[in-house]
C-alpha cells in the first residue's frame, strides 16, 4: 500500500452493485488507492489507521454520474424550439447550430460554456457527440481534457440528407476526415477519448457505412448512434436500406452493433422484440433518454422490459432533445415516464424504482468505461460529496430516503466535492 496515493472519505455512502440492489453505509470510510476504491468499510481497517480522513459525516456521499449521450454544439440552444418532432426539430434547430462550428471562436465560447456547466454538475463521465467539424471537435476534446473529466467524444459523420451547410461532400470525404481527426488527436489526450460517431442511418450512406467499419476495426474504437427513436425516422430508415429487418439491422449489416464493437444506441423508444434480441445477444448499450424523449415526442421507451432482459442501460441528457445536463433529473424522469408509460399502455411493464434508476444514473452507465459508477472494490474511484443543507428536514431520514429526496430535487447545484478516479475536482 502506498500511503501518498490513499485517499479516505468519510460519510454517509450509498452505491448499487446491481440493479436491485442499493448499499447504504451511515458514517462509513470509502477508502481508494491510486484512484481505485479498495471498497467502504464501516468501521476503517487497521492498515489505513492514522491515515488523513477527509470526513465528511453527516454528508452523502454517492458514486460520479455517466452521461451516456448528449450533443455538446446544441448546449447553447437547449430550451429553444421544443414544439417539434424529431426530423423537422433537425432541420430548424439541431443543423443551424451545429453549422456555427465552423467558426473556432464560436466553437471555443460555446464550448466552454458548456465544459465548465459540465464540470460542476453530478457527471463524471460521459459520450459526447461533437460536430462534423475537425478544428472545434479538437476544441472540445482540449477543454474536456483539462475539465479533469472521464469523456468519450465523437466527430460526426454525416453525408447525406441533410443541408449542404452541414453535410459531407461524400462518404470517402468523411473517412478521410475521420482518419485525420484520429491522427492529429491520437496520443494527445489521457482522459479524453474518440469514439465513432455515425449520426444516425438517415445521415449515414451505405458507402461511409462500410468505410467507417474498416475505420472501426482499425483502430478498435468504440461507437455511438441513434436508434428507433421516433416512428418517421424508423419508416424512413427502412425505406433507405430496403435489405434491413429492422433499424438496428441497418447498423448491424456493416457490422457496427456491437458484439466485439463496444456500442452506444440511443433512445432506442420502439426497439422491436427482434431488435432487442439482437442487442441483448450483442451486449449493445442502451442510453435511456427520457427528458428528450418527452419533448420531442418520441415516446416512453420499455426500460423495464431492457432490465427485464438484463440488457445494458444506462442514462442520456441528450442535450438538446433534453433541455438539462442533470443525471439526477434523468433518474427522476426516467421513473416519471415509466409510470406514465405503465398507466397509459397498460403493457404490464412495472415503473422503475428509485433504485434502479439510480443504479442507471451510475452503474449502469458507467460500465460502459469499465469499473466505473460503484464503490466496490476495484471500481474507479468517481465520487460526489453532496450538500443538502439547503434542505433541511425535521425528522432523521434514512439515507436511502435522502438519496431519493436529492435524485427527485435534482441537486446538481448542491454538490460540495467532486472526485474522478481519485482526482479532486473541487
Ligand atoms: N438523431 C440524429 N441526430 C439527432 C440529434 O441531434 N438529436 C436527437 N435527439 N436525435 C438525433
Ligand atoms: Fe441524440
Amino acid at each position: 500500500m502506498n500511503t501518498e496515493n490513499t485517499r479516505i472519505l468519510k460519510g454517509d455512502i450509498c452505491y448499487s452493485t446491481d440493479k436491485d440492489t442499493l448499499i447504504t453505509v451511515e458514517n462509513g470510510y470509502l477508502v481508494c488507492e491510486n484512484g481505485i476504491s479498495a471498497g467502504v468499510f464501516q468501521k476503517l481497517p487497521e492498515a489505513y489507521m492514522g491515515l488523513f480522513v477527509e470526513d465528511f459525516t453527516g454528508h452523502l456521499i454517492i458514486p460520479g454520474l455517466t452521461d451516456l449521450h448528449m450533443h455538446a454544439p446544441q448546449y447553447a440552444f437547449r430550451g429553444f424550439k421544443m414544439d417539434l418532432e424529431l426530423l423537422d426539430w433537425l432541420n430548424s434547430s439541431a443543423f443551424p447550430e451545429e453549422a456555427r462550428y465552423e467558426d473556432e471562436e464560436y466553437a471555443r465560447a460555446a464550448y466552454s460554456i458548456f465544459v465548465n456547466d459540465l464540470r460542476k454538475s453530478g457527471t463524471t463521465r460521459g459520450c459526447f457527440f461533437a460536430t462534423l467539424h475537425l478544428p472545434a471537435t479538437e476544441i472540445l476534446m482540449e477543454l474536456l481534457e483539462e475539465s479533469g473529466l472521464e469523456t468519450m467524444v465523437g466527430k460526426v459523420n454525416m453525408d447525406r440528407n441533410c443541408p449542404d451547410y452541414l453535410r459531407e461532400k461524400d462518404a470517402e470525404t468523411s473517412a478521410a476526415l475521420t482518419l485525420s481527426w484520429l491522427e492529429r488527436t491520437a496520443g494527445k489526450f489521457q482522459h479524453t477519448k474518440p469514439i465513432l460517431t455515425p449520426r444516425f442511418i438517415p445521415a449515414c450512406s451505405d458507402e461511409l457505412m462500410r468505410r467507417l467499419a474498416d475505420i472501426q476495426k482499425s483502430y478498435g474504437l468504440p461507437v455511438q448512434s441513434h436508434l428507433s427513436e421516433n416512428p418517421g425516422e424508423i419508416a424512413w430508415v427502412q425505406e433507405l436500406v430496403p435489405q434491413s429487418r429492422f433499424y438496428g439491422d441497418a447498423y448491424d449489416l456493416f457490422g457496427l452493433f456491437g458484439g466485439d464493437v463496444p456500442t452506444i444506441m440511443a433512445h432506442c423508444v420502439h426497439c422491436l422484440p427482434e431488435e432487442m434480441d439482437l442487442m441483448e445477444q450483442r451486449g449493445v448499450y442502451i442510453a435511456h433518454c427520457p427528458q428528450s424523449n418527452a419533448n420531442l415526442t418520441s415516446g416512453a421507451a420499455p426500460v423495464r422490459a431492457f432490465l427485464d432482459r438484463n440488457m445494458k442501460v444506462g442514462l442520456g441528457s441528450d442535450i438538446a432533445g433534453g433541455t438539462v445536463l442533470s443525471i439526477f433529473r434523468a433518474m427522476a424522469e426516467s421513473i416519471q415516464v415509466s409510470k406514465l408509460r405503465a398507466r397509459l399502455t397498460g403493457d404490464g411493464l412495472k415503473p422503475l424504482s428509485m433504485q434502479e434508476a439510480f443504479f442507471l444514473g451510475t452503474k449502469g452507465g458507467g460500465s460502459f468505461f469499465g469499473n466505473a459508477g460503484s464503490f466496490e472494490a476495484g471500481y474507479q474511484c468517481d465520487a460526489l460529496v453532496l450538500d443538502e443543507s439547503r434542505i433541511p428536514h425535521p425528522q432523521k431520514l434514512t439515507l436511502a430516503e435522502r438519496l431519493e429526496r436529492y435524485i427527485y430535487l435534482s441537486g446538481d447545484d448542491w454538490i460540495l466535492h467532486k472526485y474522478v478516479q481519485g482526482r479532486k475536482l473541487f
